[in-house]
This record gives structure tokens, sequence and C-alpha cells, in this order.
């Protein structure tokens, strides 16, 4: 089984140690940062602006997977590209011209992402495979860490990366939502690329990092 890339969500990091806990999860093995941008409007929760996302980038050189659960997101694109942004996701519900988002994205020179809730179904890609680089499954529903992973996905996962695989596109799956070593195995079963996991390996704390990481990868 191909090994998953690992993007653990800095969302279950000691918020007072940002910059430090990102430089122990890059050293620990992982391969992208996910960052988890929350607005208490599109999700009842508030997180981290642009500005982190700037004072964060000198601490690793691995992309930073922003994650925008904003509505409306078109005003956020170009400041979190400006702030070092390298894959940046939107949810097609939130907005009411998502294919004009993900343009905005590349356009930018950024790689670009569309995020599905676990109620939107799959066909919601079906006119935006082309104008993207990566599709983000939620396996919870978005607003906060540490929820238990919606299995009902896994059948979602596997609809798109067997539409992926058929037209022959370069369009990365990723998971995010309830991922631990268990639910990463059926992730990559399914056929996802990547595993966002932010309690799984943030747990136990920094000593932890590089085993929790392992522990997802399957090694
Ligand atoms: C949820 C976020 C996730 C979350 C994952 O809205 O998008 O990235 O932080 O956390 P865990 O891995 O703890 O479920
Ligand atoms: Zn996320």
């Amino acid at each position: 089984m191909a090994r998953p890339l690992i993007s653990p969500s800095i969302l279950s990091a000691d918020f007072a140690r940002l910059g430090e806990e990102v430089r122990a999860i890059d050293a620990a093995g992982a391969d992208w940062i996910h960052v988890d941008v929350m607005d208490g409007h599109f999700v009842p929760n508030l997180t981290i602006g642009p500005g982190v996302v700037k004072a964060l980038r000198p601490y690793t050189d691995k992309p930073f997977d922003v994650h925008l659960m904003c509505a409306p997101v078109d005003q956020w694109i170009d400041q979190f590209a400006a702030a070092g942004a390298d894959i940046i996701t939107v949810h097609p519900e939130a907005g009411p011209h998502v294919h004009r988002s993900v343009q905005t994205i590349r356009n930018l020179g950024k790689k670009a992402g569309l995020s599905l809730n676990p109620g939107t179904p799959a066909k919601m890609l079906d006119y935006l495979y082309e104008e993207i680089d990566l599709v983000l499954v939620m396996s919870v529903n978005p607003g906060f860490g540490g929820q238990s992973f919606i299995a009902s996905q896994l059948r979602k996962v596997e609809a798109i990366r067997s539409t992926i695989d058929k037209r022959g596109l370069d369009v990365l799956v990723e998971v995010d939502g309830g991922v631990n070593a268990e639910t990463a195995r059926q992730c990559m079963d399914a056929g996802a690329h990547v595993l966002v996991a932010g309690s799984a390996t943030f747990a136990g704390g920094p000593d932890r990092y590089a085993a929790n990481i392992r522990a997802l990868k399957g090694e």
C-alpha cells in the first residue's frame, strides 16, 4: 500500500508556542502543515488569521495546507496567499461562485482545493475537477478537533478517487477529521493520498510526535 502524506492540523497544537510546534512536527516527519481557518460564522469556532500564517512561515519549508472555513471566502484568498499559503482549500457550501474562487487561487500561483462537508455529495465536483489540485473530504462536521470519524465518508473517498483515476486527472484526495492510526488505514484503502490529523499527531506531547506520525503512515 502506498504511504500517505500526513498533514498535522495545528488546531491541536499549543497555541502559546505555535512556532516551536510547527518546527517540532516538521522535524517529526510531517509532510504538510494543515492550518484550520475558522470564522465563527461558517463554522462555530474562531481560530487563525493571515497574520499568524505569516508569522509561522519562517518556521518551516513544508507546504502550508490552508483550510478556509469562512463565508464569504473570496475576500480572504489573496491575504492567505500573500501570507505564505501553498495550498488553499475552500468549501463550495461557503459561497455561490466556487468556480471563481478556485480560479482565483490558481491565478495567484497556489494549489486550489475544494472541501466537501459530510452531507455534501461528491457529484458537486463534477464540473470542477479540472480547476482543482486537491479534494478535501471532511470526515467530521467542520468546527472542532477531536471529533469521531464519520465512516460513511469512506464511500465518498472511493467515489472521488475512482472518478479521478477514470478521467486520468492529477488531483489529490485528502481526508480531514477523526483520523487516527486505524481510520488512516481505512482512508488509504478507500483511495486517499493525504491525511489530516490534529489530535492523533499532538497526543502525548512533543516526545510522541514522530511516533504518532509514523503510526499514521502505517510504519
Ligand atoms: C475540523 C478541522 C480539522 C480538525 C482535525 O473542522 O478541519 O482539520 O482540526 O482534527 P482531528 O484530527 O482532531 O479530528
Ligand atoms: Zn481542516
